[in-house]
């Protein structure tokens, strides 16, 4: 490869531009495609393309410009990618893996398949495969839409059968599976890093909140037990081992007591797992990209998750995963109303010390939208939580 090399990315959302910069800082010449001018990637890199993130002629045309490309959503067309592979320009990762991830019930197929825990599902062809599932799993169970799903957007919990109809609505025309609910005690992540040259590197485990299905809070490490930790890092590990590609990848997991896992014929028995060394680890879901549980890798970490993947995918050496710090909380402004994509408050926020702050540039904000997010170092992770809830309530946005 030639150096600098030209850097394509599928994408200019936010993980697309904190790509861009990380590239940008080691030199490398980027372009980006997004369907919105001046998209926040389009912004910091060296050129945007304006075209869907799916469309061919766009995809074909950043390859044609790029020495390698890459991805920052897994909603792309990875045919098209295949094909540009298959012709010699490096697709990172492998659009085979692309093509598993995105479809969410071919990727559990694959992970029962492989034998990786992952919650119980149902594929549906029809509505009455959905009342099929309740028998096997009971409710509450989820109907997840298999593709195009970000921020919960393609999820309906069903808590009895009078909810089949409406999440059917909310889902019309989108093709569907189901999967158990899964009474989880915390939200794991970890990332890890695998290069073209096949070396690789595990993040720390950390601990993801959600409300309304959107990621809101990020605790780095995750304060969990020692075993849970382990175990989290192994299944990650487990599960790289069987997808091709280099890059860094991102595992969202559940944490369960061990017993919460069992047929529905015996709900309502036991359900809390007294001993805490006998927690159980199931991967939600796979991300073949940059994560946003990674963000605060930005500032608490030797090697930032987006430095990583570009060193990955360029076959430079994998940096260091290490924390530089005792702790990290990252917090996620999400948008609370229609409006422009620019905070009020942003003084009183940056007022607290420790406070790191980043948004993207998206001109419009609506409510749930990622607009940026907020990163607090430091030795105590009470007092880091504090910190961030302190600075997001200070913005309106
Ligand atoms: N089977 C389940 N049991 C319990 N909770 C679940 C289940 N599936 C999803 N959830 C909850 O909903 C959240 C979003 O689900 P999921 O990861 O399927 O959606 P997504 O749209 O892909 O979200 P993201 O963009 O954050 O990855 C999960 O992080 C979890 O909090
Ligand atoms: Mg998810």
């Amino acid at each position: 490869m030639n150096y600098p090399a030209t850097i394509g990315i599928v994408g200019g959302g936010q993980l697309g531009k904190m790509l861009t910069l990380a590239a940008k800082k080691m030199g490398f010449f980027v372009i980006v495609t997004d369907p919105t001018p001046k998209s926040p990637a389009g912004q910091v890199a060296d050129r945007q393309i304006v075209g869907d993130y799916k469309d061919a002629k766009t995809t074909r045309l950043l390859a044609k410009l790029s020495d390698l490309l890459t991805v920052e959503a897994e909603f792309v067309n990875d045919g098209v990618l295949q094909k540009i592979a298959d012709k010699g320009v490096p697709v990172h990762p492998s659009p085979k893996t692309i093509g598993i991830i995105k479809d969410k019930l071919k990727q559990k197929e694959f992970l029962k398949k492989n034998k990786i825990a992952t919650a119980p599902f149902f594929p549906v062809n029809s509505p009455d495969d959905i009342k099929k599932a309740s028998k096997k799993f009971g409710y509450p169970m989820y109907l997840k839409a298999r593709m195009d799903a970000y921020d919960g957007k393609g999820n309906y919990l069903i808590s009895s059968e009078k909810d089949i109809d409406n999440g059917l609505k909310k889902l019309k025309g989108r093709s569907l599976y189901i999967e158990r609910f899964i009474d989880f005690k915390k939200e794991l992540a970890v990332m890890v890093a695998r290069s073209i040259k096949g070396e690789v590197k595990v993040y720390p485990v950390v601990e993801t909140i959600h409300k309304d299905s959107i990621c809101d809070t990020v605790i780095a490490p995750a304060k969990i037990s020692p075993l849970a930790r382990k175990r989290a890092q192994v299944l990650a590990t487990k599960t790289i081992k069987l997808l091709k590609g280099a890059g860094v990848f991102g595992f969202e997991m559940f944490l369960i007591p061990s017993t919460s896992v069992r047929p529905a014929s015996q709900r309502g028995e036991q359900t809390q797992d007294k001993s805490s060394g006998q927690a159980k680890v199931l991967i939600n879901e796979i991300a073949p990209r940059v994560h946003n549980s990674g963000h605060y890798t930005i500032e608490a970490s030797v090697t930032s998750q987006f430095e990583q993947h570009i060193r990955a995918i360029t076959g430079l050496p994998l940096g260091s995963t290490d924390m530089l710090v005792k702790s990290a909380v990252m917090k996620n402004i999400l948008g609370t109303r229609e409006g422009i994509g620019f905070p009020q408050g942003l003084e009183r926020a940056l007022r607290i010390p420790g406070v790191s702050y980043h948004l993207y540039g998206k001109r419009d904000g609506r409510v749930g939208r990622k607009m940026g997010h907020l990163t607090v170092v430091g030795d105590s992770v009470e007092i880091n939580l504090k910190k961030a809830s302190r600075a997001r309530k200070a913005l309106g946005i």
